[in-house]
């Protein structure tokens, strides 16, 4: 937590050292052990103040139509930037969304926002919140520009970081900031990176070693949540159907696929409607490519850090990891002998794995908590 306090102090905003700073603009120092370059977009190249920026954007509450939801309360930097342990988010007046909260930390290596992919990037993603009627709830972006181009603490931040007053600020700034901000929230380093990547044979217990064995093999999660030669994402960036939720739509779908398709829904609609109507919500995929083939298909998360964001999955649904292996031990359904969904990946198969195996498992995604949140990890498994 010193390394976080630090940026914290120093209004970087920055975690653990990736970027550095130079002349006020920040430089990629090279990623952290285990993960690849950062993807900077050219139109809009991090600096230290325009990080600092989306963090006071991201945690104002004065966007939301009551005065008492920000981003950060759903990504809560204590909580691995998630709101565990809710199992779908809550909003203004404690309206409930479909969906779990998704971890904005690495969310730069995501090619596609949200479960579902719908949005292209994390500018594009942050305008979605502030107008969802069960999240933050504005009629449109207005309420927004009024305080950013009138409190004068944000008149001398967006003048200095875009050159920009008044009128010329827009959206487009707003989204740059808070996007800049995610940016720089890269982490790794964890005790997997240490000992996979960095050679440290001792950063793994024995158990975390074959849950790893397992993970690559038998367990065929791999193929999925990918692990490279020099880097581990954790996932593939694609979506798939692994049998969470829409078991409990099988016999709607005909009928809300051909509701969709007929409504020839507005990229605004869809967002809308799959945070507000949960069994749209768990055709996912489908709402989005129109493709039978991605129904009830969700994208891969990142399993960095995952041991601090129960509970799991796109609904929330499953509360531990171990109820996440037994699943897929089961062959993607939660209840052993629940039929299986006609949509699940092929890749989805019973694994035959023992109880052993499954905490091997389990203690192997223990391992990918970064060292400045491994106290919190202490405390959730002290509860
Ligand atoms: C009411 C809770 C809530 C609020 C407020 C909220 N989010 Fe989210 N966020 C979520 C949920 C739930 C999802 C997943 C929704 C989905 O996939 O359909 C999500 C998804 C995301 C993602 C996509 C991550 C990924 O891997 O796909 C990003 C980035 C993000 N939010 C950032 C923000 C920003 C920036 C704000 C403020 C402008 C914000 N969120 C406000 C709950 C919230
Ligand atoms: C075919 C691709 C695929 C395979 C194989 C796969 N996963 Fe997943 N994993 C996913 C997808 C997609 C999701 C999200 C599904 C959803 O929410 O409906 C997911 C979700 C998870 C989650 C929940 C993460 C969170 O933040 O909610 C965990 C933990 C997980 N997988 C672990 C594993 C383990 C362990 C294995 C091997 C036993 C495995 N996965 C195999 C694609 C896969």
């Amino acid at each position: 937590m010193k390394a976080l306090l630090i940026c914290v102090l120093l209004g970087a905003g920055v975690l653990f050292g990736v970027i550095i700073v130079q002349g006020g603009v920040a430089q990629s120092e090279g990623p952290p052990l285990g993960l690849p370059p950062v993807p900077i977009p050219e139109d809009n190249p991090q600096a230290v103040a325009k990080i600092e920026l989306g963090k006071t954007l991201l945690n104002d509450k004065r966007f939301s139509a009551t005065g008492e939801v920000s981003c950060a309360t759903c990504h809560a930097e204590e909580k691995a930037f998630t709101d565990s342990p809710l199992t779908v988010s809550e909003g203004i007046n404690k309206l409930t969304g479909t969906r779990n909260a998704p971890t904005v930390l690495n969310g730069v290596y995501m090619e596609t926002m949200f479960w579902d992919g719908r949005s292209p990037s994390l500018e594009d993603q942050a305008l979605h919140p502030f107008v969802n009627p069960v999240e933050m709830g504005l009629e449109d972006h207005e309420p927004i520009l009024e305080i950013v181009r009138s409190d004068p603490k944000y008149v001398k931040a967006f003048k200095s970081v875009f050159g920009k007053t008044g009128k010329d600020v827009t959206m487009k700034e707003v989204t740059q900031a808070i996007a800049a901000f995610e940016r720089a929230q890269v982490v790794a380093n964890t005790p997997f990176d240490r000992w996979y990547y960095g050679g440290e044979e001792g950063a793994l217990t024995e158990s975390q070693r074959r849950g790893f064995e397992i993970f690559i093999n038998q367990g065929r999660c791999v193929s999925c949540h990918v692990v490279e030669q020099t880097q581990a994402l954790f996932t593939d960036n694609r979506f798939h159907n692994v049998g969470v939720g829409i078991n409990n739509i099988q016999k709607d779908i005909p009928r809300l696929a051909r509701e969709f398709l007929r409504a020839e829904a507005t990229a605004t609609e869809v967002n809308v409607k799959v945070l507000t109507d949960k069994k749209s919500s768990e055709l996912s995929r489908f709402a989005v490519a129109r493709t039978f083939d991605d129904l009830g298909a969700f994208k891969t998360p990142t399993l960095r850090n995952v041991a601090l964001t129960a509970p799991y999955m796109h609904d929330g649904s499953l509360e531990t990891l171990r109820d996440v292996v037994v699943h897929y031990n089961n062959g993607g359904v939660t209840n052993e002998g629940d039929p299986v969904n006609d949509f699940l990946s092929g890749g989805i198969r019973p694994l035959q794995l023992t109880d052993k195996e499954i905490d091997d498992l389990v203690a192997f995604m223990e391992a990918l908590t970064i060292p400045e949140f491994a106290h919190l990890a202490d405390e959730a498994g002290k509860k």
